[in-house]
């Protein structure tokens, strides 16, 4: 679906930004994405921990959340990127700052959207995912729920979304170049 938001000239030319909550998938279809438009792939959370030299966990542990989402939007603004390139960003990413706006003004964005209990089922491993990494099932269907609330005002405004249960790189290829 595009959702009318104005298009960027880029096409699949420029930085593809791929947005979602923890668990949609987008470091995985980052990977896929890339090989299919043969280019480079970033990964914001994992630039973030090469640069600090700490985990998420630990960055979140020593210097708080605030400190973490400055310095995310520091790396989203400030990479150097190739010219063409798939970029996976952190959850929150989106909603703080104008990092959506940031994103929206230099490149495409594609919202990989998906319901809370797939999203609850894809959370195995939350030991990495310091705001979930105390909840149980029932508990982090609640707060995907409550958070999506607050989230998905951002995650709506990127300019495409897509259904990302049962996801494929070609649908996401297409759905690039409608
Ligand atoms: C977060 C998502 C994580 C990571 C951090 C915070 C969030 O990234 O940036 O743990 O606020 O949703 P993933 O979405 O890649 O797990």
């Amino acid at each position: 679906m595009n959702n009318g938001n104005s298009r960027s000239q880029l096409g699949a030319e420029g930085l593809i930004f791929l947005i979602g909550y923890m668990g949609c998938g987008k470091s995985t279809k980052a990977k896929q994405l890339g090989q299919r438009l043969a280019c480079p792939v970033i990964d914001l959370d994992a630039e973030i921990v090469n640069k600090s030299g700490k985990t998420i966990a630990e960055f979140f542990e020593a210097f708080g959340e605030n400190s973490f989402r400055s310095y995310e939007s520091e790396m989203l603004k400030n990479f150097d990127y190739p010219q063409k390139c798939v970029v996976a960003t952190g959850g929150g990413l989106p909603c703080f700052f104008d990092n959506m706006d940031w994103m929206n003004e230099h490149g495409e964005t594609i919202y990989l959207k998906m319901e809370p209990s797939a999203l609850v089922s894809r959370l195995h491993n939350r030991q990495k995912r310091p705001l979930i990494k105390d909840l149980d099932d029932d508990q982090l269907l609640e707060f995907i729920k409550e958070k999506l609330q607050e989230r998905e005002p951002f995650y709506n405004q990127a300019k495409i979304i897509i259904d990302a249960f049962d996801l494929d790189a070609e649908k996401l290829e297409e759905a690039l170049r409608k």
